[in-house]
């Protein structure tokens, strides 16, 4: 019997834990001997230009804990709308997924590689998703893969920051990723005991923030705030803060308005750089399977998810073009109010 050809691609920003998924989906294809698995260059890239290499058992073993992607990526190679002239290439995949024979495509990735996998689902080729991000925003899975990883070394950096705002007595923001959602500031602002957390889902203003930080400095000599780069103060014009940056912005605001030194670290690219957790490398690890069993038993258009710790499919159809933010009566939310913390809201 053919074997079939599973090809693989990951898509838009790295995270933590993309070398699991490829480990996991190679190895359980080959060792099914039901097909072979074509690792596809650069994300959807590689299926414009035909970019591809051979992914053997022993050409993924080793990689379980590499940070990065051994396929590269892109967030640059949407077939629909192609660079600068936003051209529609999609009839050039379509040709390189007949020309290589490929039965599958599996792209892990976020939204905007889940809307790709959905469009060129309706022109003829078999997907199969696995959400990934840092920012925890795929609508459909309670995890995405690269969250925990990237909320930890944020934690982690924002428990060091403390010690040396409490040494000079300072106000240090903290800025994480979240493109949309506050899913890493939140997390990271409870696991690391940050005093004030402000994400893009509650709406808060610098006099909130002020008045909590002025009363806090009657007991204590420093503050430290997990600041989620997409949340904006109410009572403050974009224009203002445009060519600064939110987080440097929010600190020369506070100082002025506490009288406290008053300092921001961007916290940027480490949140997506480190080896992933054990719990992102076995959650990617089930993703990959189960990625790997739907391709083998031709479940297309699905993506794969994490549901109350079983791994469930979702129509793709049913996630392209949603995202999941966090509610504003989110459990975590409702704790951290419970021991002290200011969301900025009151
Ligand atoms: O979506 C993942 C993410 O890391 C966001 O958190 C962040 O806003 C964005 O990507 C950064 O993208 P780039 O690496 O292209 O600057």
């Amino acid at each position: 019997m053919r074997k079939q050809r599973i090809g693989i691609l990951t898509g838009g920003g790295d995270c933590a834990g993309l070398n699991a998924v490829i480990r996991a989906i190679t190895k359980h294809s080959i060792l099914t001997k039901k097909a072979e698995v074509i690792g596809i260059r650069y994300g959807f890239e590689g299926l414009i230009h035909n970019d591809t290499v051979s992914l053997t058992y022993d050409s993924v073993s080793g990689i379980l804990a590499r940070s990065g992607t051994i396929l590269g990526t892109s967030n640059k190679g949407n077939p629909f709308v192609y660079g600068p002239a936003h051209e529609n290439v999609s009839r050039k995949v379509l040709e390189n997924y007949k020309k290589l024979k490929l039965d599958s495509v599996i792209c892990v990735g976020g939204e905007g590689t889940m809307e790709i996998a959905h469009n060129l689902m309706r022109i003829g080729i078999n997907v199969v998703g696995v959400p990934k991000t840092i920012d925890n925003d795929v609508w459909g899975t309670d995890y995405t893969f690269g969250f925990n990883t990237a909320y930890t070394i944020a934690a982690s950096l924002m428990q060091q920051l403390a010690g040396t705002a409490d040494a000079h007595g300072r106000i240090m923001i903290v800025e994480t990723m979240g493109r949309r959602a506050g899913w890493i500031a939140l997390y990271a602002g409870i696991a690391s005991g940050a005093d004030v957390v402000i994400i893009p889902e509650v709406a808060w203003s610098l006099d909130a923030v002020t008045h909590f930080i002025i009363e806090r400095h009657k007991r204590r000599r420093f503050t430290v705030i997990s600041f989620a780069e997409s949340a904006r103060p109410k009572d403050v014009d974009k224009g203002q803060f445009s060519d600064l940056g939110i987080s440097t912005y929010i600190a020369k605001m506070l100082e002025r308005m506490t009288g406290y030194e008053a300092r921001a670290m961007i916290l940027g690219h480490l949140q997506r750089s480190a080896f992933p957790t054990p719990f992102d490398r076995v959650l990617a690890t089930r993703y990959g399977y189960a990625a790997s069993k739907n391709a083998l038993s031709r479940k297309f258009g699905v993506m794969v998810a994490l549901n109350r710790d079983s791994i469930v499919n979702v129509p793709i159809s049913k996630v392209a073009g949603k995202y999941r933010y966090v509610n504003s009566d989110h459990h975590l939310i409702e704790t951290g109010r419970a021991t002290g913390v200011c969301f900025g809201d009151k």
